[in-house]
């Protein structure tokens, strides 16, 4: 087997942008590891596959025990691999969750940043490090669209940590000359996103009202409005800034919103039900605050690296759909 020079190292590799960065990178011929939490469950659904493959697991592609909150074990794996490339994905992810837990929220996206990028930063070879930042650093956007110099207001204990984050890899990047870029991404979506995001939640209800499991979809507000692309694109993007010959902040979206609701008519056209006889709203699911006017520009990222989002809204809508009908389906 020929030895890559290209060694990634990516935190929260079993999410959703974790498993399709994974599979773009193994495409690239880098060797990749992942850190993975110990959980009670052993089965890592988004990367069974390639766990399973025996060409790359354990010969391009190694996990590794550690989590978030433990630097002892981050600094030695980091020491271990000697990644050229370090992909910060990990972290709680869900906004509405944050109010619900904000501590550990704030301690897993602001600290545990912070603790890798001192790591990286007494790491004796040069690593690039990229930042899972998010749009919701924006949260009461002053401006729409957005670009990576939109003043952060964030609504959320998430934004707020991300926005942490955000400004600590810059003065990183600034004072200590660190090869820190972030990625400050706006919704991606796709078949892997977790079930209590709203773009899965819908599309799984569809299906599975679709196909009778289901009576009906109970949702929080129906007309917050979000720049959904596609994960598969975003991860790319992730991979092309760290291509760059410098470190920079890319805003990277499709400069397109489009509601809740918007969201439920398409999923519903797909299955070609009405949908006003199955939606539910319960107060429950709404939020303390929502971020206003969240679409970003992403004319940084297509001129200076080539990225674009490919697809449409409605594309995206029906993926979604499409892969919750064949999962049923494939298990009647
Ligand atoms: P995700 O599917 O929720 O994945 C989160 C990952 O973090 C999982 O692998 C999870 O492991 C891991 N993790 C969580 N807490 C951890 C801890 N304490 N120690 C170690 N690992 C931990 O999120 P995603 O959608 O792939 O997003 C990736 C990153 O981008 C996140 O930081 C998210 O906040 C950010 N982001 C996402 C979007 C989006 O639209 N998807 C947009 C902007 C920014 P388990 O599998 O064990 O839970
Ligand atoms: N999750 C959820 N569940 N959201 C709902 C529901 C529901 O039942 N009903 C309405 N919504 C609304 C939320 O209030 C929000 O306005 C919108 O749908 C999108 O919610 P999520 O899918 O949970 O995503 P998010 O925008 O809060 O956060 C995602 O995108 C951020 C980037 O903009 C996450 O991936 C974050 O990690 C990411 O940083």
């Amino acid at each position: 087997m020929k030895e890559s020079n290209k060694v990634a190292l990516i935190t929260g590799i079993t999410g959703q942008d974790g498993s399709y960065l994974s599979e773009l990178l193994l495409e690239k011929d880098y060797t990749v590891h992942g850190i993975v939490r110990r959980t009670s469950n052993l089965l890592r659904s988004r990367i069974e596959h390639l766990r399973r493959d025996e060409k790359i697991y354990g010969q391009r592609l190694f996990l590794h025990y550690g989590d978030l909150s433990d630097s002892t074990t981050l600094r030695r794996i980091l020491h271990d691999v000697c990644p050229t490339e370090l992909y910060h994905l990990a972290g709680q992810s869900h906004v509405g969750l944050s109010f619900e837990i904000p501590e550990s929220t704030c301690e897993e996206t602001g600290m545990a940043t912070l603790r890798l990028l001192e790591i990286v930063r007494a790491h004796p070879l040069p690593v690039k490090f990229y930042h899972a930042s998010s749009a919701e650093i924006f949260g009461a956007a002053s401006a729409s669209p957005q670009t990576e110099n939109t003043p952060l207001r964030p609504t959320s204990p998430y934004g707020c940590a991300k926005a942490f984050a955000t400004q600590l890899a810059r003065v990183y990047r600034q004072s200590y000359g660190l090869f820190v870029c972030n990625g400050i991404l706006y919704n991606h979506e796709s078949p892997r996103r977790g079930e209590n995001f709203v773009t899965r939640k819908i599309a799984r209800a569809a299906a599975r009202i679709a196909r009778n499991r289901d009576d009906d979809l109970v949702l929080g507000n129906l007309e917050s409005r979000r720049d959904w692309g596609r994960a598969q694109d975003y991860v790319q993007a992730m991979w092309l800034m760290l291509q760059h010959e410098t470190a920079d902040d890319y805003v990277v979206a499709t400069g397109e919103a489009h509601s809740v609701r918007e969201f439920v008519e398409a999923a519903f056209a797909v299955v070609d039900l009405p949908w006003e006889k199955y939606v539910k709203h319960d107060p429950s699911f709404d939020r303390p605050t929502e971020p206003v006017r969240l679409v970003g520009c992403a004319e940084k990222i297509r001129k200076t690296l080539g990225w674009k989002p490919a697809g449409s809204f409605a594309q995206l809508v029906r993926e979604m759909v499409d892969a919750e009908l064949a999962a049923i389906d494939s298990r009647q």
